[in-house]
């Protein structure tokens, strides 16, 4: 029987994440968030003291990792090489040196293997940047979020002074200039929407009317299954 697969792309800060833990919520699926992975990656490079430029070793890296995960209540644990890592792979420099890891096509096909598990039995959603293109085109529901990038800076940077992180709203903005340019225009699945997805400007939309949108789509798929 095939696994329903929901695949959720689009840029940083675009509300992903929250789409994608309420959907699985909703639908007592798994969660993919494969963000977190690259995340991982970088971090593990650090702790190796390997640069990040170094494609060999980050390769390496990639290939060894040694992870584990929790979802519980909608909030996603993650263990490396058993100690807990959660808070540490949410910073903002987690998601710049996970982005420049993201470049190199060894360290993506490392992880090929880790994300295509996770579809499983009830169905999964999956969260990244080349879910519907790559690790996932046989997805039943692709949807790529989008959004301006000064509106996703403005939510970014609310979300990290609410988590009590204190950065000005220029620098959020600056940061992720640079990881769109980088996230958009790597040779290895470049960020971009599936010819096939069903894609949804949020800039004007607030979260409630975004989720609804996004409950209808995956309504539409499953009752047609
Ligand atoms: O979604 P996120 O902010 O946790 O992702 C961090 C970085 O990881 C992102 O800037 C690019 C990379 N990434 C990727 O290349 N492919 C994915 N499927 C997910 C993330």
């Amino acid at each position: 029987m095939i696994v329903p697969i929901i695949a959720i792309d689009g840029p940083s800060g675009v509300g992903k994440g929250t789409a994608c833990g309420h959907l699985s919520t909703r639908l007592g699926f798994r969660l993919l968030d494969s963000g977190s992975l690259y995340r991982l990656v970088g971090l593990a490079c650090e702790w190796d003291g390997v640069s990040l430029d170094d494609e060999v070793g980050c390769t390496a890296v990639a290939a060894a990792l040694d992870a584990s995960f929790e979802h519980a209540q909608g909030r996603l644990r993650v263990w490396m090489n058993a100690r807990e890592v959660s808070a540490a792979i949410r910073t903002e420099k987690a998601g710049q040196d996970a982005s420049k890891v993201a470049v190199i096509p060894g360290v993506r096909d490392a992880l090929l293997d880790w994300q295509r598990h996770a579809a499983k039995w009830p169905g999964l959603v999956a969260d990244g940047r080349d879910m519907g293109t790559v690790v996932f085109p046989d997805a039943g529901l692709k949807i790529f979020l989008d959004a301006s990038t000064e509106e996703r800076a403005r939510r970014r940077h609310q979300q990290l002074l609410d988590g009590g992180q204190s950065v000005t709203l220029s620098a959020v903005l600056d940061e992720m200039r640079e990881r769109d340019v980088r996230d958009r225009t790597r040779e290895a699945a470049p960020l971009e929407a599936a010819q096939d997805a069903k894609v949804l400007d949020t800039s004007g939309l607030t979260l409630d009317a975004m989720l609804a949108k996004v409950d209808d789509w995956a309504d539409q798929y499953l009752s047609n299954l």
